[in-house]
C-alpha cells in the first residue's frame, strides 16, 4: 500500500483557533464546488499561511455521514455515522453539518483570513451552521479556570489515539473527530467551593495537580473520560478552545476531540451524560450545556489531495440522475 499522509491533527495546540461547521445545500451542482475545494485546500493553506511562517496555520477537513457519500460514494469510512443524541440527566443533542474546518493558527487573522478564503471558495454550495472562534485564556484554562488539555496523548501515542490505521485500510491516516459547543452557568459554577469544583474536575484548580485517587470521587471528569479496553487505557487527542461573548454573558468551551474510532469518544460521552454506573454522572454538566454535537470523518491529506475535480459533463449526469423524473 502506498504510503499516506494523515491531515494535521496532532499537530499540537495553538493560541487561536476557528471551528466552522456547514451543511451543504442539496442541488447537485454544490458537489462540484466542494469536491474542487478538497484538492484546493492545501494550496489555499500555503496562500494564506505563507505570510507568517511562525504563525503555524493548519487546517483539518472533515465530513458528516450524508456528506460523505454525497460527496464520495461508497466506500465509506467503517465507524462514520451521524452523531447519537444521549438522554440522560443532561442532553448530549445531535445537530446538523455536512462539513468541519478546524483551522488554527497562533494569530487569530490568519485563521479569519483562511476561514474567509474557504467560505468564498464554497459560495453558495454551503450554509453556516455554527463558526466559533476560540482563545487560548491564561495558562491554557477553560473559562471555568481550570487547565485544560494536560492528560492529552503527545508523539506516537497520539497518533495511535487518533489515526486509523490498518483496521480499516482504505481509510487509513484518517480520524474520527466529535465536536460539541458547551455553553456554561459561570455564575453556578462561580457559588461553588473551590475543594468542590476540583472534586468535579479531579484535578487542583491553581496547581494544576491530579487529585489522589483517595481524593477522587467517582463522578470526577477525570474518573469519567478514563476508558479502558483489555486493561490499557485509550486516549483520544482533544483541543478543547474556550469562546465568549462577554456582553451577552456567553461562556463557553468548544470540546473537539479527534480518535481512531468513535466508539472511544461514544464511551467518554456516555460515562459523562449517562453516568458509570448509571446515574453516576459527571457534575460539569450541571454547569455546562452542550447546545450542539455533530460526528465527522477527517479523511487523510493523501485522499483529499486525490479528489478528482468533476467536468461540466459528469456534473450534468449527475444533475440528471438526481432531478426528479417527469412522466
Ligand atoms: C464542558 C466541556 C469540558 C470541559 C470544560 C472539560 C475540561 C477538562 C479538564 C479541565 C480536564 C483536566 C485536564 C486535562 O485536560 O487533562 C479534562 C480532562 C479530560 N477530558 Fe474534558 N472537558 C470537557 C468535555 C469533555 C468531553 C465531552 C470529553 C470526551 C467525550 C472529555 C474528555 C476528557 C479526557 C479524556 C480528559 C483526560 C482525563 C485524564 O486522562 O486524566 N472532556 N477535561
Amino acid at each position: 500500500m502506498a504510503s499516506v499522509v494523515a491531515q494535521p491533527i496532532v499537530a499540537g495546540l495553538t493560541r487561536s483557533a476557528v471551528f466552522l461547521v456547514v451543511t451543504l445545500r442539496p442541488e447537485p451542482q454544490h458537489r462540484r464546488a466542494v469536491r474542487a475545494l478538497c484538492a484546493d485546500l492545501a494550496g489555499l493553506l500555503r496562500s494564506v499561511g505563507f505570510r507568517d511562517l511562525d504563525g503555524r496555520l493548519s487546517c483539518i477537513l472533515a465530513f458528516g455521514d450524508q456528506a460523505w457519500s454525497r460527496l464520495f460514494g461508497a466506500p465509506a469510512p467503517a465507524e462514520l455515522h451521524p452523531f447519537r443524541a444521549i438522554e440522560g440527566r443532561h442532553r448530549a443533542v445531535s445537530t446538523p453539518g455536512d462539513l468541519l474546518f478546524h483551522i488554527r493558527a497562533e494569530r487569530m487573522d490568519l485563521c479569519f483570513e483562511l476561514t474567509q478564503q474557504i467560505l468564498a471558495r464554497l459560495g453558495e454550495a454551503v450554509a453556516t451552521a455554527e463558526e466559533v472562534h476560540g482563545f487560548r485564556y491564561f495558562d491554557q484554562r477553560d473559562l471555568l479556570g481550570f487547565v485544560d488539555g494536560t492528560e492529552n496523548p503527545v508523539d506516537q501515542e497520539a497518533i495511535d489515539s487518533a489515526i486509523v490505521g490498518a483496521e480499516d485500510s482504505g481509510f487509513a491516516g484518517g480520524s474520527y473527530v466529535i465536536v460539541q459547543k458547551y455553553l456554561h452557568d459561570l455564575k453556578g459554577w462561580e457559588s461553588l467551593p473551590v475543594e468542590q469544583q476540583e472534586r468535579i474536575v479531579g484535578r487542583h484548580k491553581l496547581s494544576n495537580v491530579e487529585l489522589d485517587d483517595a481524593a477522587k470521587p467517582s463522578y470526577a471528569h477525570n474518573v469519567l473520560t478514563v476508558i479502558e479496553e483489555n486493561g490499557e487505557e485509550l486516549s483520544i487527542v482533544r483541543d478543547n478552545m474556550p469562546f465568549g461573548d462577554a456582553s451577552k454573558s456567553e461562556f463557553g468551551t468548544y470540546f473537539i476531540g479527534y480518535a481512531r474510532s468513535p466508539r472511544r469518544i461514544e464511551r467518554m460521552l456516555e460515562n459523562m451524560f449517562l453516568g458509570d454506573p448509571p446515574g453516576n454522572y459527571d457534575r460539569l454538566l450541571d454547569f455546562s450545556r452542550a447546545v450542539t454535537g455533530s460526528l465527522f470523518f477527517a479523511p487523510s491529506a493523501t485522499f483529499l489531495a486525490d479528489v478528482e475535480d468533476e467536468d461540466e459533463d459528469e456534473q450534468a449526469a449527475t444533475a440528471a440522475a438526481a432531478a426528479p423524473a417527469v412522466s
